[in-house]
């Protein structure tokens, strides 16, 4: 059996290739992501961060290549393993929120555990709603993502993408829609759970300032990256 250490990176991708049609988006990408630690992805528009993402997270399957998550290779598993995987270990932040239009601001974020019983609903629920606090949306709890602003969409992303104290969190362009102020707290939310609770945080994002405090910056370059 396969002992896992500290040193071992909490993310893992080996010759990784994903092609849309004609278009070679991810070359032959090889990457280790180091555990608890805050590392960033850079790169130009188009560049293929957020596919890497989609395939680290196994929501988009490579057409070669492997992904490691603490050692284990996601594309191995079954459907349930897979799902099982996402739900426990990952949280993520969508570029796009990806929030569903029918539920309120809680109920979005209880969503990643409805079907978990390692706590009581009511402990989720109060987990859910200090997290709403702690993004600036305690008020709005219970609206719908069509009744918030971009930027309270996506702090109800990143409310959801916590619930479950993933051990990695993958963070899309996070404070993009976000002024100056509340991209600080909800940066400082994030990068505080690296240092307080060891969380593997991958962050892609735009903002030089914000790669210049990662530990570590990849930048995406023709389908690879450099480091
Ligand atoms: N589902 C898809 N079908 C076809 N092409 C796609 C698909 N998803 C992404 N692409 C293409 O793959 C390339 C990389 O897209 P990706 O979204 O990964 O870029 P990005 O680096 O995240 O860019 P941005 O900084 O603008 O978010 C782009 O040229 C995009 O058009
Ligand atoms: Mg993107």
């Amino acid at each position: 059996m396969k002992v896992k250490t500290m040193t071992e990176p909490a993310i893992q991708t080996e010759n990784l290739v994903k092609s849309y049609g004609s278009v070679e988006v991810i070359r032959n990408l090889s990457l280790d992501v180091p555990r608890a630690q805050f590392s960033a992805i850079v790169g130009k528009s188009g560049s293929g961060k957020s596919t890497l993402l989609g395939l680290i997270s196994g929501l988009e399957t490579p057409d070669a290549g492997r992904v490691l998550l603490n050692g284990t290779d996601i594309f191995a598993l079954d459907d349930k393993g897979m799902a099982e995987t996402r739900r426990r270990q990952i949280g993520i932040v969508f570029q796009s929120f990806n929030l569903v239009p029918a539920l309120s601001a809680l109920e979005n974020v209880l969503l990643p555990v409805v079907f978990d019983d390692r706590l009581s609903k009511a402990e989720y629920e109060v987990r859910a709603h200090d997290l709403l606090s702690r993004v600036g949306m305690e008020a709005r709890a219970s609206h719908r993502p069509g009744a918030l602003s971009g930027g309270e969409q996506q702090r109800v992303a990143i409310a959801r993408a916590l619930i479950n104290q993933p051990a990695i969190l993958l963070a899309d362009e996070p404070t993009g829609n976000l002024d100056e102020t509340t991209a600080a707290g909800v940066f400082d939310l994030l990068t505080g759970l690296t240092r307080d609770i060891g969380t593997t945080l991958l962050m892609v994002t735009h903002d030089m300032d914000i790669a210049a405090k990662a530990d570590r910056v990849f930048e995406m370059k023709n389908g690879k990256v450099e480091q």
